[in-house]
């Protein structure tokens, strides 16, 4: 029966919605289409069933943001941010972002990065950006590079054991201790080699909002590159600590961090950045 036919519409009129007494497609795409208005309600109701964010006590997601901020994303939906020649405004207020952001985090030289859709995209990046230094050095020095590896603890988020599926690289995981659940730079250092391309660190992790020893990691890594002639950068993932505990350290080579879970905007809304320094 379509969508469009006769009871349906006396079913809307008498019930305000014709999927009151009909099922709701949810498998075959439906011959005809549906009012937005009926879509709407649609929708709305099958998530009036869910918890509500604002109650969600368990998260550390931020569940408000300035009106201001709504109005703004709502007011700019249509524009195809990614054509920069089209819209080389909104371009150039993404790299402001990157710019201050890099300063706050006392980056050396020039930086690049990028805003993404979640630190889990911010992740993926950095984690690319790890495996194509590493890449380049060993091809320059006319050295292998079939086997790279990652290391890291086992208090990451699992995005960092996705990342190493996704693109062929060996998770080298640091297990947690009983009563321990960070890693410092004797946890990680017998886990390091030629073929590590990073070493990923934490700055608040998911499960405990711990931080990782990252300035005794970043010294290790200083040390094995003075001793050992490994070039092995730290990136941080600052996903729920980077805007409430910006790095003394020297900066390190990658930090990728959310605004969504530092309590300033919404998840999903393009508020999570990628960094990448230089020099340092
Ligand atoms: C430490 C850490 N890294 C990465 C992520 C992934 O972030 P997203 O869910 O925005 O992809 C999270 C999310 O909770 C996290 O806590």
């Amino acid at each position: 029966m379509s969508l469009n036919s006769q009871p349906a519409d006396a079913d809307v009129a008498l019930f305000g919605n014709r999927f009151v007494t009909q099922e709701v497609p949810s498998r075959e795409f439906p011959e005809t289409g549906i009012p937005a208005e009926d879509a709407l309600r649609l929708v709305s109701e099958d998530l009036a069933l869910e918890g509500d964010p604002a109650r969600n006590l368990a998260t550390f997601v931020t569940t408000w943001m300035e009106p201001q901020a709504q109005q703004i994303i709502a007011a700019n939906l249509h524009r195809n941010f990614i054509d920069h020649a089209e819209y080389p405004r909104t371009a150039e207020i993404e790299q402001r972002c990157i710019r201050m952001l890099a300063d706050l985090f006392h980056a050396p030289g020039e930086t690049t990065g990028a805003r993404t859709q979640g630190s889990s995209e911010a992740i993926m990046l950095g984690g690319l950006s790890l495996k194509w230094n590493w890449r380049k050095r060993r091809e320059a020095a006319g050295a292998a590079t079939s086997s790279p590896n990652l290391v890291f603890g086992g208090d990451v988020h699992v995005v960092w054991e996705k990342f190493c599926r996704y693109f062929d690289v060996e998770p080298r995981i640091v297990p947690l201790q009983p009563g321990k659940y960070t890693i410092g730079p004797d946890d990680v250092q017998a886990h390091i080699d030629e073929n590590t391309i990073g070493v990923a660190a934490v700055l608040g992790t998911t499960f405990t909002g711990h931080k990782d020893d990252i300035v005794g990691i970043n010294d290790l890594l200083l040390r094995i590159k003075r001793e050992r002639d490994l070039d092995v950068p730290l990136h941080v993932d600052a996903a729920s600590g980077g805007s409430s505990g910006p790095s003394s350290t020297r900066t390190p080579s990658g930090i990728s961090g959310s605004n969504r879970s530092a309590r300033s905007m919404s998840p999903g809304t393009s508020s999570d950045w990628s960094i990448r320094a230089s020099a340092g």
